[in-house]
């Protein structure tokens, strides 16, 4: 399963890409309001930290102007994954994009025919939102399995990118579904990593090994 990091802080990125485990960034344009910084800038930033796709998303809603925006966003890096909304316009571009040989990151996932439909138009990625599904009472976690059935029933390449998600559960679940991959805020991410019998253990096998005198 791959990791990306879901947010357009550079010194978290760069902190979890010295951990050789960061696969890709997704941002959105939430998350660069929240960074403060120009989109263009920091997305140059990012792509030059991690070799996985970054994922910038367009503004526009018309296919057109997605296209323009698209070519923009492209030239920043070889890198830069194209995210698009999914809709109808949406869907169009993502065609055309990958058509031409761009990443394309169809977001805003929240049924498994709208995934279906992304799969049809050559989506590299498409990303469901599980956390949000959850927020309105529904079951984030069937959705992707769901989808991970109908693209393994008519063998799509498009990697389901598991979205919104919002603690170390969905992830857990997620592996087990075989979702391709995860984007997760950097806090959840570290979290993965705690276990509170991993540091109790350190701490007893320390105790012990201070009792010894010895020196590796
Ligand atoms: O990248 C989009 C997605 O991960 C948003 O997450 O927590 O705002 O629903 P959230």
């Amino acid at each position: 399963m791959k990791f990306f990091a879901d947010t357009a802080d550079v010194a978290d990125i760069q902190d979890l890409a010295s951990t050789g485990l960061l696969d890709g960034v997704t941002t959105n344009p939430s998350l660069i309001a929240k960074s403060g910084r120009d989109l263009k800038e920091v997305t140059r930033e990012i792509c030059a930290l991690v070799d996985g796709p970054v994922s910038a998303e367009v503004v526009a809603l018309d296919h057109q102007e997605m296209m323009k925006e698209a070519d923009i966003l492209r030239h920043i890096a070889d890198n830069v994954c194209i995210k698009v909304p999914l809709t109808i316009d949406g869907l169009k571009t993502c065609k055309a994009l990958t058509r031409d040989g761009a990443l394309v990151n169809v977001t805003l996932c929240f049924s498994a025919n709208q995934a279906l439909l992304a799969a049809k138009a050559g989506a590299t990625f498409v990303s469901p939102f599980v956390g949000r599904h959850d927020d309105v009472g529904q079951n984030g976690m069937a959705l992707i399995a769901d989808i991970r059935r109908i693209y393994d029933n008519y063998a799509f390449s498009t990697e389901i990118l598991v979205a919104s998600v919002r603690h170390p559960i969905h992830v857990h679940e997620a592996a087990l579904i075989g979702a391709d991959v995860m984007t997760a805020p950097p806090a959840i991410i570290r979290q993965l990593v705690r276990h509170p019998l991993t540091d109790k253990g350190i701490e007893g096998f320390l105790a012990d090994w201070g009792k010894t005198g010895q020196a590796i």
